[in-house]
């Protein structure tokens, strides 16, 4: 029995052909699909079809502030570390390196307030856990965000507001947007789904990494790894894409502003690991996995956790930068496209061999 059942395992073992096959994991939780962006790396974020920097006005009433938003690419901007060795310092342009998010200072043209976003290709992402390494503006006046969102009633957002922050209190307010919220005009304030947190540092100090993890039944937020809140109500049922945002809308009640000098909010990396709604790519999965609990076959999320004790490997470690951990995802980042293609050419180079040898043999018996 035991030897009949390791025979079973050692054939199951063959069949992982790759690593992390069959996923990602947090603790037995199991996520299919991944999306990372290095942006301490990344030289131009055009090229890079994960993300889709964001070229949109909204009027002033329908930003619900004095001002309204102009979010445009020139408010994008890539600013990668000159080494691909190093992993902190400042960028090729000065200041802090990473994807800088901006809003523009100064009075506002047009009764806009030049602004900044990008967000994901994918909008598939149908539970997950989705952390970002960022750095947000000491600037006064501007909201900071990173979230996921189906539509305005399901949406989850965590929320850094510098106009709040003074030398004892550092806020983040995490959000689920619900009916509820939208009945009260989207001002989740009255409703069980938006929270408060005190950070225990300034945001505007340092990186730290900001996360949530999007079950069936909760979704929880973290600082640095550690759990800042738990929900459990306004659960989003629907697949959809994450955000980053940095704007202002003059609004006092909510990011005030408009900053007096340029706001940056700076984003290190981006790493979501989630399932996919995309029918395409949860065949994928069927398809790259024949076993789950084979050797390799799914791999553990590494934890990031907050300094002193911080683990720095953790933060500066992606799947996709390994050999094996990514084999037939589809990601569209500048580095894995190139694989992909690749991978695609010799499928297909395989596929055109084959036909060439059975057309040659057509042509011989022809002959004959
Ligand atoms: C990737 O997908 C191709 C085409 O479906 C397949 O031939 C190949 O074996 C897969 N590679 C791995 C490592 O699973
Ligand atoms: C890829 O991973 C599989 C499964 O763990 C392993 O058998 C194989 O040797 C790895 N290939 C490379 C090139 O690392
Ligand atoms: C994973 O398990 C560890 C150890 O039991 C626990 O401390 C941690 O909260 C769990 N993480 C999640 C996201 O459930
Ligand atoms: C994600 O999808 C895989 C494959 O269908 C499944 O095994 C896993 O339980 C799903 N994860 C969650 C959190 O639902
Ligand atoms: C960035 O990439 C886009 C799209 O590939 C390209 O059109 C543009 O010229 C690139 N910009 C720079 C500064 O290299
Ligand atoms: C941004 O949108 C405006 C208005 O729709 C359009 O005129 C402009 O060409 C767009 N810019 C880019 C770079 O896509
Ligand atoms: C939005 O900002 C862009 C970039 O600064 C600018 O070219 C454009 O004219 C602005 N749009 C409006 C309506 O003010
Ligand atoms: C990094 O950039 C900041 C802001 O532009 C500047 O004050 C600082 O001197 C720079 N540091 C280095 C080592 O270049
Ligand atoms: C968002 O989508 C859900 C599910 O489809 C729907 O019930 C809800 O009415 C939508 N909300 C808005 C604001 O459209
Ligand atoms: C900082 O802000 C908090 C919350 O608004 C306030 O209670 C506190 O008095 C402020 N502290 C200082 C030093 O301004
Ligand atoms: C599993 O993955 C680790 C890390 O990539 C590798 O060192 C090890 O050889 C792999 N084990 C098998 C059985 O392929
Ligand atoms: C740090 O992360 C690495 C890479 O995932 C992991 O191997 C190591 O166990 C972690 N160390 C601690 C102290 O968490």
């Amino acid at each position: 029995m035991v030897f009949a059942s390791l025979i079973v395992s050692l054939l199951l073992a063959d069949f992982v052909h790759s690593d992390c096959e069959c996923g990602y994991t947090v603790n037995s939780t199991l996520y299919t699909d991944l999306l990372e962006t290095d942006f301490l790396h990344l030289a131009n974020i055009t090229s890079d079809t994960d993300w889709q920097p964001q070229n949109y006005t909204v009027t002033p009433e329908l930003a619900r502030g004095p001002y309204g938003k102009n979010a445009s690419l020139s408010n994008v901007v890539a600013n990668p570390l000159e080494s691909q060795y190093d992993w902190a310092g400042n960028g090729t342009n000065g200041g802090d390196a990473g994807l800088q998010i901006i809003v523009r200072g100064g009075t506002p043209q047009d009764g806009l307030i030049p602004m900044g976003e990008v967000a994901t290709t994918r909008e598939d992402m149908l539970q997950g856990t989705f952390r970002a390494g960022m750095k947000v503006t000491a600037t006064s006046g501007t909201c900071g965000a990173l979230f996921w969102y189906f539509n305005d009633t399901q949406e989850i957002d965590m929320e850094f507001l510098s106009a709040e922050y003074n030398a004892t209190s550092h806020p983040v307010n995490l959000v689920l947007q619900s009916t509820e919220s939208e009945q009260a005009g989207f001002n989740a304030a009255g409703t069980g789904t938006f929270q408060v947190h005190q950070l225990p540092y300034d945001p505007s100090g340092a990186f730290h990494e900001y996360r949530f993890d999007w079950s069936n039944n909760a979704v929880t937020f973290y600082a640095d790894g550690v759990l800042l809140d738990t929900m459990t109500q306004a659960i989003p049922t629907q697949p959809g894409h994450i955000t980053l945002s940095h704007w202002s809308t003059g609004n006092p009640d909510w990011s005030a502003g408009p900053p007096a000098t340029d706001a940056i909010l700076t984003v290190e990396y981006m790493k979501a690991y989630f399932n996919s709604s995309d029918p395409a790519r949860q065949k994928d999965w069927t398809d790259r996995c024949k076993d789950p609990t084979a050797v390799n076959a799914t791999c553990a999320i590494p934890e990031v956790t907050e300094p002193p004790n911080g683990n720095v490997s953790a933060k500066t470690f992606f799947f996709s930068q390994q050999k094996n951990e990514t084999v037939n995802q589809t990601v569209y980042g500048v580095v894995k496209k190139s694989e992909g293609v690749a991978m695609e050419l010799s499928w297909k180079a395989r596929t055109d061999t084959i036909m060439l040898l059975l057309f040659s043999t057509a042509l011989v018996m022809w002959e004959l």
